[in-house]
């Protein structure tokens, strides 16, 4: 029988998690079937139950479900224990692994794909939620000379900062504490540009960044974007399509042993920031 996964969430119609593993599956070879499945509100676990009971096996999880898959999982890695999240589930002989690949896919496109390092860099993280607690672990990996966590909520900020201090240098605070042209690498992983928000960020910022990240994709040049752009016209502007074919990639390596390329991915889900 051929191999059954899915992608569970909702909204789920936009999801683009079915196109990239049916490209990754073509591109290796690998014989499965990848569906989307929408979760009624409550409804994760007898959805996931009767997933794996039909001979599923495994998960991809997209908002508002992460919470309710990482406590749906008997074993959780240490980059899911640090989001509090999983974004994809195996079953296997060893019961249900829940994993949090959305770091390390961020992490992979902005050093692999923009080809922009990390290591030694300056970084302002905006942000204190579940994406930027994904974040935080695989950006310290690399070793950057500095990370300042800017959130509105400044509490949640030095909570992260406490966590992750143990691996780097790492100042928090409020919006407040944005220092003028002290980062190279500026990364939104606020939900703000989801509602076409813009956190409370000033221009002086970016005057010295090589790269302005939003985590969101498919939304055009947000108004992140487009101010990182007007305050500094020869940065990188990036939104998370990258991020979103990497964790993919990861996913689909950690499924079937082989990690499929994800340029043609990227290509083909592309939309340009303008
Ligand atoms: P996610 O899983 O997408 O990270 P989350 O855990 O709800 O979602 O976190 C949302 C993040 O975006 C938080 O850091 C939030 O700031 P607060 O902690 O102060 O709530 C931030 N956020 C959301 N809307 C924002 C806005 N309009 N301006 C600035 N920050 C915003």
């Amino acid at each position: 029988m051929t191999d059954r996964y899915a992608v569970l969430g909702n909204p789920i119609d936009h999801s683009k998690s079915p196109l990239i593993h049916g490209m990754f599956a073509k591109a290796t070879g690998q014989g499965i079937v990848y569906e989307k499945i929408l979760v009624p509100e409550g409804g994760f676990t007898q959805i996931a139950e009767t997933f794996r009971a039909a001979g599923g096996k495994g998960l991809n999880i997209t908002a508002p479900c992460k919470l309710d898959a990482f406590a749906y999982a008997d074993t959780t890695s240490p980059s899911a224990q640090m989001a509090g999240a999983v974004n994809a589930l195996r079953f296997g002989a060893g019961g249900v692994e829940g994993e949090n690949f959305d770091g390390v896919g961020l992490v992979r496109d902005i050093t692999v794909n923009l080809g922009q390092a990390i290591t030694g860099k300056r970084v302002l993280l905006l942000g204190a939620g579940g994406a930027a607690r994904g974040a935080l672990l695989p950006f310290m990996a690399q070793r950057p000379a500095s990370l300042h966590i800017a959130n509105r909520t400044p509490a949640r900020a030095e909570e992260l900062a406490r966590i992750g201090s143990a691996h780097g240098t790492i100042s928090a605070g409020g919006y407040d504490t944005i220092a003028a042209g002290a980062y190279d690498l500026v990364v939104n992983a606020t939900s703000a540009s989801l509602t076409g928000a813009l956190p409370p960020i000033s221009a002086d910022a970016f005057t010295h960044a090589t790269l302005a990240y939003e985590l969101a994709y498919g939304k055009g040049l947000t108004p992140f974007l487009r101010l990182a752009r007007q305050a500094r016209p020869a940065l990188a502007a990036a939104d998370g399509v990258g991020m979103l074919a990497e964790q993919a990639a990861e996913a689909f390596a950690w499924w079937r042993g082989v990690r499929p390329d994800t340029a043609e991915v990227i290509a083909a889900i592309t939309i340009p920031l303008n």
